[in-house]
């Protein structure tokens, strides 16, 4: 199955260019410079309309609440959500219930992530079994599902259990995710364990200043850490509404925008944190964010002159090399895995249309500039914001085993 993709803008973390993009069974095959004659017989066209094709968001942070907190959000309705978004991958923490803390319930999330069929769940697995304080998970069992662990929504108060997380993701070879609270001090000292058993270290959801001169600084070094800042960590500072961590002072949430334009953040991460409307009374933290990253990153983004490029590169680009995909770039040989976005359109957050199972923003009412047309999974489109029904999931094919099975 050929699909051409023309008429499209094309960016990505090296730059923008036009071109046209051929596509075969899932994966790039072709980018072709303007004027370029195309020989090549395709099966479908996606005629761009003028939009911008970008690489699917990988998202690097995100609570999708299944099992057992499916009130809130589910495997359907978030990844509808994601998709809506412009996510073809995203990051889902492991604070479920029960917490995702083995190789069997990483693997259950996954399968029934693939059955939905729009996007690609990594699915987090805890560091410590049930979020205890001290007993780490089956590491040796767990990289073989997972290559991301965090205790996410809880700081790892107990330093021991950290430095072996670190010493851990050395010998094993997978990326510890870190919420730290109170974050700086946190920060300060993970640095320097990781300087002292070594390790892969990447901080969530940064959002002071001092923070991120702590990492820079660990940057320098050549300690291998990275980290990510929130879409509402970047669009707003001052609010009341309650999140993890609060909204900052404008002075912080200057550097955070800083950092993104001088590189030392890596990484969007959405904290995609669905609550329903009860929990949220009561108390819980987080904000609605899928359907809405895109056009709050982009706004911030276009108001301080950072290019699209660079925004595509922190979406996708190296969400994709730290979570260990060959993923995040129109290149041939990539997957196809792509969003057509229209950067120069303003549009309203409503959030009572929002797709996800809540609606917890308090961003209703703005307008904010970039949105989602079309996302592409693996060569099909997905959503479609245009079309009577927007949501078209990708049928699972049955492998010959489980055909075998069948038949048996
Ligand atoms: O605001 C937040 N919500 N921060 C977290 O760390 C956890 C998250 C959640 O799970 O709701
Ligand atoms: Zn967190």
């Amino acid at each position: 199955m050929k699909t051409l993709i023309t008429n499209a803008v094309l960016t990505d973390a090296g730059g923008t260019r036009d071109g046209k993009v051929l596509i075969r069974d899932g994966r790039i095959e072709k980018v072709y410079k303007p004027g370029s004659r195309i020989r090549a017989k395709y099966d479908s066209e996606i005629d761009a309309g003028g939009l911008t094709l970008m690489p699917g968001f990988i998202d690097t942070h995100s609570h999708l609440r299944d099992p057992g907190l499916t009130y809130k959000e589910d495997l359907t309705t978030g990844l509808r959500a994601a998709v809506k978004g412009g996510f073809t991958t995203v990051t889902a923490m492991a604070n479920t219930k029960p917490v995702t803390d083995t190789a069997e319930k990483v693997a259950d999330i996954k399968a029934r992530a693939k059955e939905v069929g729009l996007a690609d769940v990594n699915q987090v697995c805890a560091l410590t079994k049930d979020f205890g304080s001290r007993e780490c998970v089956d590491f040796p069992s767990v990289v073989a599902e997972t290559r991301s662990i965090s205790n996410d929504g809880h700081n790892v108060d107990d330093a021991e259990a950290m430095a072996e997380g670190l010493r851990a993701s050395q010998e094993y070879d997978f990326i510890l995710m870190c919420h730290e609270e109170p974050e700086t001090e946190t920060v300060v000292r993970d640095i320097g364990l990781l300087r002292e058993n070594g390790g892969h270290l990447h901080i969530c959801h940064i959002s002071k200043k001092a923070t991120l001169d702590a990492i820079a600084e660990a940057k320098k070094e050549g300690l291998d850490i990275t980290c990510e800042v929130t879409p509402h960590h970047l669009y707003a500072s001052g609010l009341e509404y309650r999140v993890h961590p609060p909204f900052r002072t404008w002075n912080d949430r200057r550097a955070l925008i800083a950092g993104c334009a001088a590189g030392t953040i890596d990484t969007l991460g959405t904290d995609h944190a669905p609550h329903s409307e009860e929990d949220k009374a009561a108390g819980s933290p987080g904000i609605n964010n899928y359907e809405t990253a895109f056009g709050m990153y982009h706004t911030v983004f276009s108001k301080a002159g950072i290019p699209l490029s660079r925004l595509s590169e922190m979406a996708s680009a190296k969400p994709a090399q730290r979570l260990g995909m060959k993923a995040g770039l129109i290149k041939e040989g990539y997957p196809a895995d792509l969003v057509l976005v229209d950067p120069s359109e303003e549009w309203q957050i409503r959030p009572k249309a929002f797709v996800s199972k809540s609606h917890n923003t308090p961003f209703g009412g703005d307008w904010i500039l970039g949105r989602v047309h079309k996302t592409i999974k693996s060569g099909q489109v997905v959503y479609d914001a245009d079309a009577e029904e927007p949501f078209n999931p990708i049928k699972a094919e049955k492998s010959e085993e489980t055909e075998q099975e069948t038949q048996a």
